[in-house]
């Protein structure tokens, strides 16, 4: 890479083989060679563009002046462009147009090409992990193009919007031809997450329908190296309504060659929900056929205790009471010397091993400065009733006060900057079911009970948990959770050993909350 610019967006090129096997799997080096027009709107050193003409060098087909001027790239670094004409060049012998090949932003200031088709890989970013200025800049297209309902939706304020769903929208409606063909390399959680791409899951932008009509599933074939994120290549047309299932092909585990296995993909319960990948459709409608775990209204999944980044200010990972006052408890981690704080604010944090324990005992603790009947934050006289507490978290009000985030900001300008996000009143609730929501490949809720008083702590996103009243209660609660069909629906939403494997709003969706008389607990 040729690039000057320290940070170019997403610059992961499309190896030559794979941008060969897109446009011979899509149709569209045929399409191209019958007349179509083809664009990249993010065309880096414009691998599928040299693909294309590689191809067309492979096949003997001499390449004409008209057939030149139907393929189109759109670059923002001027590096790469620069890079594909060097390349070109030297590698095909062409001299390509410079008109069609341009240096600019396809979302701010692109000229406005419209292609039969377009085929390229849009950079894959979260919106959160933006510069600050160009997030400003792309903020208001979130909404114009229909990907969050409102301008201010907090869906903008969490990590989880992608910019490669604004660029494949922006160009679906903008760069293609009515009832034109699109293609792209993209992070799967387009089509597998809950939450954030769900406008996006509505087929339908700017009154334009727009229909997937297959996706390839492609992690195996270790496409792009030294990528984390699940991605896959999909084919869209516009100006055509969704069907489902949707065509479904998994690389094959042995990742040599191109091979992919097909099976189907279809939201389950409603439209807009990620999608369900099955073998067959019979088991996407026995799926569909299960009956929701009906439970009470405040049985709601939630992760665990956030401290916005300043885990070394709030857990702990030693111990131990305090010999000469019971309220207290001497606690310590790599960043802090033994120190002692009051009992009633540390709690037992779960960690992995907590999981496979038969009678789970703490390997760490987190700090909670929080009211535990309403689970607000301590006011600041409560905090400052307790010395300890309140000289301790002022020796770390800069680095608090500083957390990033809207809503921890928000609590930060109220003056409470010693507070956690996903804490309430649940979170101090006698029992919980927990279980691991990140990374795991299978689904084992476990109760948790109070521990000397002081209710266990899912971390983050690692643990998620519904909280109970009684042990009853969360047997009850567990039980219902550990039915086979939870396992076979996660399984069938692709999301093993990723972040998002059984993350709140996941299992929501196998969940119907009423009111308690006519609950699992009637
Ligand atoms: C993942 S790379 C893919 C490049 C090429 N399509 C390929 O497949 O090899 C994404 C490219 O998009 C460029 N890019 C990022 N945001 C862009 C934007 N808004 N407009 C145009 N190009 C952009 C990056 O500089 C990078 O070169």
């Amino acid at each position: 890479m040729t690039n000057q610019d320290p940070k170019p967006l997403g610059a992961i090129f499309t190896p030559l083989k794979w941008a060969k096997w897109a446009l011979q799997e899509t149709g569209a080096f045929q399409a191209w060679l019958e007349g179509a027009s083809v664009l990249d709107p993010t065309a880096g050193n414009g691998a599928f563009l040299r693909a294309m003409l590689e191809l067309a060098q492979e096949q003997n087909i001499l390449v004409s002046a008209s057939m030149l001027a139907r393929l189109h790239g759109v670059e923002r670094e001027a590096a790469f462009v620069e890079e594909f004409f060097a390349l070109v060049k030297a590698d095909i012998g062409i001299d390509f147009p410079r008109e069609h090949f341009v240096c600019a932003d396809i979302l701010l200031n692109a000229p406005p090409v419209q292609a039969d088709i377009i085929i390229g890989n849009p950079p894959w970013e979260n919106f959160t992990n933006l510069p600050t200025d160009y997030k400003n800049l792309v903020k208001p297209l979130f909404y114009e193009y229909g990907l969050v309902a409102s301008a201010g939706d907090v869906l903008l304020g969490n990590s989880r919007a992608d910019i490669a769903a604004l660029i494949i929208a922006k160009t679906l409606v903008k760069n293609l031809q009515k009832g034109g063909k699109a293609h792209y390399f993209l992070p799967l959680s387009i089509f597998l997450n809950d939450g954030a791409h769900e406008q996006f899951r509505s087929y339908r932008l700017q009154n334009i329908d727009f229909a997937v009509q297959s996706i390839y599933d492609c992690n195996p074939h270790h496409i792009f190296d030294g990528i984390a994120t699940r991605y896959g290549f999909a084919s869209f047309q516009r100006d055509v309504q969704q069907q489902f299932p949707i065509p479904y092909f998994i690389a094959d585990d042995i990742a040599n060659g191109t091979g992919f296995k097909q099976q189907t993909a279809q939201p389950m319960y409603r439209k807009n929900a990620p999608l369900t990948v099955t073998a067959t459709s019979a088991e996407a409608s026995s799926i569909q056929g299960f009956v929701k775990i009906s439970l009470p209204e405040k049985a709601k999944p939630r992760q665990g205790a956030n401290t916005c980044g300043a885990n070394d200010v709030f857990i702990f990972d030693q111990y131990e009471l305090d010999t000469e006052n019971p309220a207290m408890v001497r606690v310590s981690n790599a960043s802090n010397a033994p120190l002692l704080l009051p009992k009633q604010c540390i709690y037992p944090l779960t960690t992995k091993i907590n999981f496979s324990e038969t009678a789970p005992i703490p390997h760490k603790w987190i700090l909670l400065p929080h009211n535990t009947h309403t689970g607000k934050p301590l006011t600041e006289a409560e905090v400052q009733a307790h010395d300890a507490l309140w000289h301790y978290l002022s020796a770390h009000q800069e680095r608090l006060t500083a957390r990033k985030g809207t809503l921890i900001q928000s609590l930060v300008t109220k003056g409470l900057w010693w507070a956690l996000l996903g804490v309430g009143a649940y979170s101090f609730a006698p029992y919980k079911v927990l279980w691991e929501a990140f990374g795991q490949k299978t689904f084992t809720p476990r109760v948790f009970a109070t521990l000397a008083g002081q209710a266990w702590q899912g971390n983050q996103a690692l643990h998620a948990s519904i909280c109970a009243d009684s042990l009853e209660e969360a047997e009850r609660i567990c039980e219902a959770l550990r039915h086979p069909h939870i396992l076979t629906f996660l399984q069938s939403q692709r999301m093993d050993g990723t972040c998002n494997w059984a993350q709140p709003g996941r299992i929501s969706q196998l969940l119907s909350f009423t009111r308690e008389t006519e609950s699992l607990f009637e």
